[in-house]
């Protein structure tokens, strides 16, 4: 199996059926991790470029994880120890990546739609691991595989995503995801959290979150994300958890066989509590495990095979 796109850009440009092979791909590899030699030769003399404008610990290191248990060669680029704090220009960096032939780059961007340019800059396949506030499919992906794993399908199921909607590329990437795979998205928070006229990407909004978690097959819990904000949004966090927040009381208020996500960083007590996070229905750190699976599934489909 392959697929027959150069880049991965954004869930939008997926379809059913790509999303499904991704999926069924990941679901396969899946195993090698828990193998006693955790590596295959697939992607053995492949060179992999981790690009990386903005912080991460799961996406970089998963992406990176991924690829080393394929046996790419693998080259992380920070931007506080590259030529950007000499102000070159991401056309630039592009232009010089592109020079030493690698196979796929992996990046992180703080502006929407830097790894779009960057894929029309270069022959290398693209794939975003996070740009500004518009996208990062790749979590969009092992939050499906997740969800699949533990429910066995995704069409049909109710997914409540709470919390800071206005600020979150995973929100984005999860509504047009799970919309198209047939399941219903609802959106709870404060006003000042969710955009106006989200509906249009096909989910629905409570600003009640009692309502979104009555029904809710998942929670998925976003964080705050406090260095996005302009402004202040909410009084205080204090005030966030009481009146926001999935607490073990409100927890009461869901269904016996809830899932909750989180993608992380978790602002512990703000809008999760640290019960709920590690309590009985959290898959929190499932997704974590899934997440090597998808980037190793994203590599081997785009680079396992002709083009
Ligand atoms: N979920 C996520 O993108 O986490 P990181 O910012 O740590 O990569």
């Amino acid at each position: 199996m392959t697929l027959s796109k150069k880049d991965i850009l954004e869930m939008g440009s997926l379809s059913v059926e790509e999303i499904q092979v991704i999926l069924k791909t990941a679901e396969t590899l899946k195993e090698i991790s828990t193998r006693p030699i955790k590596k295959v030769p697939t992607l053995r003399g492949k060179t992999i470029i981790h690009f990386f404008y903005e912080p991460s610990t799961r996406t970089r290191t998963s992406f990176e994880i991924a690829a080393k248990r394929l046996s790419a060669d693998t080259v992380s680029i920070s931007a506080s120890t590259s030529s950007i704090v000499k102000g070159e220009t991401l056309v630039d960096t592009a232009k010089n990546l592109e020079a030493m032939n690698p196979d796929a780059i992996v990046v992180r961007h703080r502006a929407a739609g830097a790894p779009h340019l960057l894929a029309r800059l270069v022959e290398a396949s693209v794939i975003n691991a996070g740009d500004g506030m518009h996208a990062h499919p790749t979590q969009g992906l092992l939050d499906m595989m997740t969800v699949r794993e533990k429910k066995g399908r995704i069409a049909g199921l109710r997914i409540a995503i709470m919390g800071d909607i206005a600020h979150s590329r995973v929100a984005r990437s999860n509504i047009v995801g799970f919309t198209k795979m047939g399941a219903k998205v609802i959106l709870a928070g404060p006003p000042t959290m969710i955009p106006m006229g989200v509906e249009a990407l096909g989910a629905n909004v409570t600003y009640h979150v009692e309502e979104a978690i009555k029904d809710a097959d998942v929670i998925m819990v976003l964080r705050i994300q406090k260095e996005r904000q302009q402004a202040f949004l909410f009084p205080s966090e204090r005030e966030y958890a009481q009146c926001y927040g999935l607490t073990r009381e409100r927890m009461a208020g869901a269904k016996e066989d809830v899932l909750i996500m989180h993608p992380g960083p978790i602002n512990r007590g703000v809008e999760i509590a640290p019960e709920v996070a590690e309590g009985p229905y959290s898959v929190i750190l499932e997704q974590v495990a899934n997440g090597v699976a998808i980037r190793m599934a994203l590599l081997y489909l785009l680079l396992g095979g002709p083009r």
